[in-house]
């Protein structure tokens, strides 16, 4: 049988899902923090700011069973939810140029306590319909009172055209649900290579700023 709701998924959601959630709010409030330590390590001994902004979301109870159903997985326990939804914390983070995307996710690979559990790049090999982003699974420790917990968050890198054209898509698909009209997917697709464009162009212009300011003191990197 296939759940039909999360209390069909889960029961009724108890002292041990708040627990689970709570977990993810914890690992994701990690990550939050990293790229906020970044952020004002550039602004204020960099003069520089690779990071525009960084949002953070808890998937709802209603796509996390949503979402298990579409896996086929009814198993409602926790860790078979664990093992099947990979992005029950998730965390965006956009920047103006494309080099400051693999810069900002470069640096936070780096920490030491996070482990790199999958990169899907998907700026180098865009999606059929245009989709452009860099997806990390990162695990990080939480310490709680009973000892450290590991905790699996998705991290999304993306430029701000990368990021003004997805929230365009969502919007489409949402309303469209799975019948989007031929020509708007043609435009949804054309303008993601036009986005992507506009993003080489802005990098080539940024470097030709930085390297004319470094020639006559740090180029603020
Ligand atoms: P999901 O089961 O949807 O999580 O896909 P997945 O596990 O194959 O992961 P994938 O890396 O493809 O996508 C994860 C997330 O990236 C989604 O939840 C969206 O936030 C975002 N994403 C992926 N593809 C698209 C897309 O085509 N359009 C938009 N707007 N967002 C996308
Ligand atoms: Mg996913």
């Amino acid at each position: 049988m296939v759940a039909e709701s999360w209390e069909e998924l889960l029961g009724e959601p108890g002292q041990d899902f708040r627990r689970f959630m709570l977990e993810y709010k914890f690992g994701m409030e990690e990550i939050v923090t990293k790229l906020e330590i970044l952020r004002d390590e550039f602004a204020h001994l960099h003069d520089y700011n690779p990071i525009e902004n960084v949002s953070s979301r808890l998937k709802s109870p209603a796509s996390l069973a949503e979402k298990m159903r579409r896996k086929g997985c009814d198993d409602g326990s926790l860790d078979s939810i664990r093992r099947t939804v990979t992005d029950v914390a998730g965390v965006r983070v956009t920047c103006s140029f494309l080099s400051d995307v693999r810069r900002v996710s470069d640096l936070l690979a780096e920490h030491r306590d996070l482990t790199v559990l999958e990169v899907r790049d998907y700026i180098t090999t865009p999606k059929a319909n245009g989709y452009r982003s860099l997806h990390a699974l990162l695990e990080v420790p939480v310490f709680l009172s009973g000892g450290p917990v590991p905790v699996v968050v998705e991290v999304q890198f993306r430029t701000i055209a990368m990021d003004f054209w997805a929230s365009l898509e969502h919007k489409i698909f949402y309303k469209y649900r799975q019948d989007v009209p031929r020509e708007l997917l043609d435009g949804l697709a054309e303008a993601a290579e036009t986005s992507y464009a506009l993003d080489a162009t802005m990098e080539r212009l940024h470097h030709e700023v930085r390297g004319h300011e470094a020639g006559g003191h740090e180029a603020g990197r």
